[in-house]
């Protein structure tokens, strides 16, 4: 450490390996098998380099902020997380993208365990960074050379979760960051990290939220649709039909924000369609698929909770919330939890 107070970090580039769990053949695959079902989940719109520049692009525009906002909510409220993480805890994060909240949580578990082995100067962590791209686990990886944890990263779905655990070491903090929480069917994710995390592991994730419910709730549905029908974001959602030939004339991007129920009451879902205009073909890999006039793809979804609706669906899925912070506008969210015994 230095008089600041800081921690300095050398050059260290040692202790990094990587595993591929899903290749990128069997992306394209499960591409070409969406599509001829009429459907383009999200996680598609992330993949191959194409993929991995357009979301970099998209998360620093102006107009999509939801995953920077939620940064800003970590670095604000670090120290008092950090708290809470035993010392030799590993760091597990899925979908981690450029790894860039990783980094800092890192950071910041390294200054602990400093702190706390001052006389060994030992630093025990490790750090397993996992993302269906390969391309983010690298540059992942790339984003924390120097400093002195283990790495290793993983390349895979979350989905695939029992095979993903047999690669890291135990205890666990188990992080999905940048609102990915919010593309899934909530009792599926949060069944799937309680089956797969055991008593000593933690769970840490973030959420955009609605911040509230009633008359007020309608201008900031207004704002909730202006994020995600900016240009910016729509360009996104269209990149693999355009990477694969399609032409932008030839189809219709529609998203809605619809009420539906939940056994935490009523909450918002986007719902997002390509409504194809011409006939046109895809040529993917050895693949041609071809689409009519009038056919439409259903695309993925991103859930807009309330901040207690989200402590709802944790408590009926068996967690307990060890700590929870709520932006000052109650639009983001950071929780810390676990598995209650
Ligand atoms: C919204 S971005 C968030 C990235 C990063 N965590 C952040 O906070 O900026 C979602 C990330 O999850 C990855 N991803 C999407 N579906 C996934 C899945 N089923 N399993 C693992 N990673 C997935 C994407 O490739 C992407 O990197």
């Amino acid at each position: 450490m230095n008089s600041t107070g800081r921690v300095e970090f050398g050059r260290i580039s040692e202790n990094k390996e990587k595993t591929v769990i899903t290749s990128k053949e069997e992306i394209e695959e499960r591409l070409c098998q969406c599509l001829k079902n009429y459907e383009l989940p999200d996680y598609l719109l992330y993949t191959g380099t194409g993929g991995a520049k357009n979301w970099l692009k998209l998360d620093e525009t102006e107009a999509f902020p939801v995953a920077r906002q939620l940064k800003v909510l970590l670095e604000k409220n670090l120290d008092s997380i950090v708290r809470f993480i035993p010392t030799g805890m590993s760091l597990v994060s899925v979908g981690v993208g450029n790894g860039e909240k990783e980094r800092i949580f890192l950071e910041a578990l390294v200054k602990k365990n400093l702190a706390e082995n001052a006389s060994s100067g030992k630093v025990s962590i490790r750090y397993y960074p996992i993302d269906i791209n390969s391309e983010f686990v690298d540059i992942a990886l790339e984003k924390v050379d120097n400093l002195p944890v283990e790495k290793k990263g993983i390349v895979g779905f979350i989905e695939d979760m029992a095979a993903l655990k047999i690669n890291w070491r135990r205890p666990i903090l188990f992080c999905i960051l940048g609102n990915t929480f919010c593309n899934y069917e909530p009792e599926f994710i949060l069944q799937l990290v309680h089956e797969n995390l055991e008593q000593g592991d933690l769970f840490f994730f973030d959420a955009s939220l609605l911040p509230t419910e009633g008359p007020e709730a309608q201008s900031v549905k207004r704002s909730v649709m202006g994020t995600y029908t900016s240009r910016e974001n729509i360009l996104f959602n269209m990149y693999p039909l355009l990477q694969y030939g399609m032409d932008p004339e030839d189809f219709d991007f529609e998203l809605l924000l619809a009420h539906v129920d939940s056994r935490v009451g009523g909450v918002y879902r986007t719902r997002k369609n390509l409504y194809i205009l011409k006939d046109t073909e895809l040529a993917i890999g050895e693949e041609t698929i071809g689409f009519r006039e009038g056919d439409v793809i259903r695309m993925g979804f991103t859930y807009k909770y309330t901040y207690d609706q989200v402590i709802d669906f944790l408590d009926i899925c068996g967690f307990e919330v060890l700590k929870g912070f709520l932006s000052e506008d109650r639009a983001s969210a950071i929780i810390l939890a676990k598995k209650r015994v």
